[in-house]
């Protein structure tokens, strides 16, 4: 392990960082956006629109989504024991608008397609990444939840929908 010399001048304690500077900062990190979704207990399509989605490992086939504590979808995804992550195409920008809000029926207007695994797919996504709940980390006021791949489906045309600065964003030039 490398040793990194910490200045005794160096401060122990944090910063007092507001909630505003603190999304503003974590704003500027650009990405795709995701759903979250499976099938409940009662064979509804259940889920959430989900922007903290990453690639975890490759053996095993992990990956991973970062879930509010007061997400009401969550818990009964989590009864499930499974989800899909589909990676939302840029033309999906009313889907990710109506699962990212709460409401009692998210999926009126949004096409998915149910998979063998029970979990549900949103339809022309980019890709969608079917999952078996791994392990759940509590950290802060999230949830991190590692999900092993069990299959996936990809697209092989489309842009995505991206997320920059809490809004959708064009795709930038290089
Ligand atoms: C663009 C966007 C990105 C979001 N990203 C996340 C996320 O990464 N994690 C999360 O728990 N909720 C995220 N949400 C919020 C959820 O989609 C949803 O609004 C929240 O969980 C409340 O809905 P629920 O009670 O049905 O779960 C996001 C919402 C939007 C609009």
């Amino acid at each position: 392990m490398m040793n990194h010399p910490v200045s005794p001048n160096a401060p122990t304690a944090s910063r007092a960082i507001g909630p505003t500077e603190f999304r503003a900062a974590m704003g500027q990190f650009a990405s795709g956006l995701t759903v979250v979704a499976s099938l409940d207990a009662s064979g509804n399509p259940v889920g959430l629109a989900c922007q903290s989605f990453s690639s975890l490992s490759l053996d095993p086939q992990l990956v991973l989504v970062c879930i509010g504590k007061g997400s009401t979808s969550w818990p009964r995804i989590a009864r499930t024991g499974r989800f899909s992550v589909s990676i939302l195409a840029a033309d999906q920008q009313e889907v990710c608008a109506a699962l990212g809000s709460r409401g009692p029926d998210k999926f009126q207007t949004i096409p998915w397609i149910a998979t063998a695994h029970g979990t549900v797919r949103i339809d022309g996504a980019l890709a969608a990444i079917d999952c078996r709940i791994h392990d759940i980390y509590e950290a802060g006021d999230h949830l991190v939840v590692i999900g092993k791949v069990l299959d996936l489906a990809t697209r092989q045309d489309g842009d995505p929908l991206l997320f920059f600065r809490s809004a959708f964003a064009k795709g930038l030039a290089a």
